[in-house]
């Protein structure tokens, strides 16, 4: 909210001065606040729901499939970025048209299973418009890169309405979360040349870790005596 607040009582004199051009700002602010209320909502729902059948798990089965849920909202400086390196529109019309992840939710399971089950179970709500669906375990990206993703539409009930807003969802195991966050400070966070060795070498570590997960979920599934 700050963000907002501080735009209005640090807008330029020259808009400070019109009273059009401060009703004006005023609106587009407001318009912002209500998108961000949205997306900030319909991370709720979701949320909720991935608790529920988690604790429904822990209930019925004495086990969690979920280890971690993590969320965040795109902030409006990070919208503003990506339109622009897209050469789209400015606006807020076109960052609910075109950014799709403008919402974030990022679940980390225990096992590689437990990624399947809980997609299926997001898929099973009749009430959640699933738009896109990726599957980066299958198909690890170049990089390496393994997770499940989704782009699911959410019911939102307001006070007088019902709008539906995209939540992106990564799922992935705890182990794919170690890669995916040291590679990402690795190569973003730095300002130093990532060489093809370096690539190559992040890739053999995925591949390595792929191969744990896949002995990990063999030992639970030998302990639990399934087959
Ligand atoms: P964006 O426009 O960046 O959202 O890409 P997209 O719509 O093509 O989606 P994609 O499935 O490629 O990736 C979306 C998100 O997945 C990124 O914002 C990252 O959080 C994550 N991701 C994708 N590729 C990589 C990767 O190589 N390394 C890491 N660490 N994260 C990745
Ligand atoms: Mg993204």
């Amino acid at each position: 909210m700050d963000f907002y607040m501080e735009t209005l009582e640090n807008l330029p004199a020259v808009i400070n001065s019109n009273e059009g051009m401060r009703e004006l700002v005023a609106s587009l602010v407001y318009e912002f606040m209500e998108l961000q209320h949205l997306y900030d909502s319909a991370i709720e729902v979701v949320k909720t729901y991935l608790n529920i059948i988690d604790s429904e798990f822990s209930m019925k089965f004495q086990r969690n499939p979920i280890h971690n849920i993590d969320s965040r909202l795109k902030s409006p400086q990070s919208i503003i970025g990506k339109l622009q390196k897209k050469n789209l529109p400015v606006n807020i019309e076109s960052a609910q048209k075109n950014l799709l992840d403008i919402a974030g939710i990022r679940v980390t399971c225990c096992y590689i299973n437990d990624i399947y089950a809980v997609a299926d179970m997001l898929c099973s709500r009749d009430d959640f418009k699933i738009i896109k669906q990726k599957d980066y375990i299958k198909n690890p990206k170049s990089s390496g890169y393994r997770s499940y993703h989704m782009i699911v539409n959410v019911p939102v009930y307001l006070s007088n309405s019902k709008t539906y807003a995209p939540v992106e969802i990564q799922i992935r195991t705890i182990a794919m979360d170690f890669w995916a966050s040291l590679e990402h400070q690795l190569k973003y966070k730095t300002a130093s040349e990532i060489t093809p060795e370096i690539s190559q070498e992040l890739r053999s570590c995925a591949d390595k870790i792929a191969e744990t997960d896949i002995r990990m979920q063999d030992i639970f599934l030998r302990i639990h005596d399934i087959d």
